[in-house]
């Protein structure tokens, strides 16, 4: 409990209101005045979402993942629960040298990676990263693939192996309808791109078509993959019990290892295959609408793409700035922050980076660093406004990891269901920026975090 929280009423109540919501964690109160923060508190309470809505969330979601599995119904499904034809974990003797393409947000890598057995499971990895400008997210599939193909090709003349014809690891983080490993059609982009003549087409004719039009190296077979699978795979060439992939990055997504005879739209009684769920649609048939705030619509109809991967706006990496910055602008008009004053930077869409989110809740220079995040947004800031930014901040990412941590409880029971199992120990693999990036709990574990809200997902 905070010290504001012992030595008040009125902040008992809020905490014990916070405790029936099922928030029981501590936020960043320390600082802020009593009826100040009962005020920002009309603010954030939308965002607050109980134990009980939670399960709710996962209650619909379960449902969504049987009708994206479901033959007849995949068509019309919000979370696609799309079919990989991966098979298998990997069982760790793999082994050979192979190049990866990795392109999912706004940098894209290209690496060449040997797996050598023999020398229990050495990975060695040499890369390079090439950003991809927005212009070039916003232009055509044919400037983007021939980017790529000059990218990889710098890369290869760097490793002196433009005489060698490498089969080729494809991550491409977006939902494709995978026919076969190397034939994969983009469904529709997200996270901010929209190159045209890319959606319904198959990706990976696209990156060879760009290669050959440059005539100057090739490349061998390709295995293309969703950032999800790629983590599940690597997590599980470490760790046998790794069933689930998860990334909270600039988007969110998970994939999970599900037993072939409930994929109804691919053929088979045995065995398992990947599923890459695609769960950052979820929501987009309505199913969320008592969760959304006006933030959350706000930020939704300025998108590229409104209406589209609902959950992954209230979640990932590409939004959450967005919904801080709205709220804070929200806030200091309505004169409880900033003397009522706002800037330049603060209503200039996108200014409020989610990086901004991690620094701001660093336990140690949390507050130091919010001060110089709203001085260089131009801010006329008080310590008690430094104090209440740390608050949003921290509600907002909260609310995104509780979400995530719903989500994942849904796949992990289904797990559990599926195998008749009540006490199945699953290894999920995670990465993304967001995840990383963001403020592990201390060992007081009081903070929330990604890592003690996803650690208490079966909870829900
Ligand atoms: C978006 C993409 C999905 C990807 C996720 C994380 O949701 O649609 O394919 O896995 O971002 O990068």
């Amino acid at each position: 409990m905070s010290n504001m929280e012992a030595n008040s009423n009125n902040s008992i109540q809020i905490s014990k209101k916070r405790k029936m919501s099922g928030d029981t964690s501590t936020l960043h109160l320390d600082g802020i005045p009593l009826d100040t923060l009962s005020e920002v508190e009309k603010y954030l309470e939308p965002f607050r979402l109980s134990l009980e809505k939670l399960k709710e969330v996962s209650v619909r979601l379960k449902k969504d993942l049987i009708r994206g599995l479901g033959k007849h119904s995949h068509h019309r499904a919000a979370v696609k629960m799309l079919p990989t034809f991966v098979r298998a974990t990997p069982d760790g003797t793999e082994k050979g040298d192979y190049l990866a393409l990795d392109l999912g947000g706004t940098n894209f890598r290209v690496l060449y990676v040997r797996v050598v057995e023999e020398q229990q499971k050495v990975v060695k990895m040499d890369s390079k990263i090439c950003s991809i400008p927005q212009e070039m997210m916003l232009g055509t599939g044919e400037q983007l693939f021939d980017h790529i193909a000059q990218c990889l090709g710098e890369f290869l003349e760097s490793q002196d192996l433009k005489g060698q014809t490498l089969p080729l690891g494809f991550t491409f983080s977006f939902p494709c309808e995978q026919k076969e490993i190397d034939k994969s059609i983009l469904i529709r982009w997200t996270k901010g791109f929209s190159c045209s003549g890319v959606e319904g087409q198959d990706v990976v004719k696209l990156l060879k078509e760009a290669i050959h039009r440059r005539g100057d190296y090739d490349i061998g077979s390709v295995a293309m993959v969703n950032d999800t699978v790629g983590t599940m795979m690597s997590c599980g060439y470490r760790d046998q019990s790794c069933e689930i992939g998860m990334i909270i990055g600039t988007g969110t997504n998970a994939c999970y290892m599900e037993e072939i005879k409930n994929v109804k739209r691919v053929e088979g009684e045995d065995g398992r295959m990947c599923i890459n769920t695609e769960w950052g649609g979820f929501g987009d048939d309505g199913s969320l609408k008592d969760i959304l705030t006006e933030f959350d619509e706000v930020v939704d109809q300025t998108s590229i793409n409104p209406g589209v991967h609902t959950f992954e706006k209230m979640i990932s990496g590409m939004y959450l700035g967005e919904i801080v910055r709205l709220l804070l602008v929200k806030m200091a008009e309505d004169k409880l922050l900033f003397k009522g004053e706002t800037s330049e930077a603060l209503l200039t869409p996108g200014q409020f980076e989610t990086k901004y989110i991690s620094e701001i809740e660093e336990p140690d220079s949390g507050l130091e660093n919010a001060q110089k995040i709203l001085t260089a947004l131009g801010l006329n800031w008080d310590p008690v406004d430094a104090c209440v930014v740390r608050l949003v901040c921290d509600t907002i990412s909260s609310r995104s990891a509780r979400l995530c941590a719903a989500a994942l409880a849904t796949i992990s029971n289904r797990i559990r269901v599926n195998r008749g199992l009540d006490h199945l120990k699953t290894t999920v693999g995670v990465d993304g920026t967001v995840y990383r990036k963001h403020p592990n709990s201390d060992k007081l574990s009081r903070k929330r975090s990604y890592v003690s809200a996803i650690q208490k997902h079966r909870e829900v």
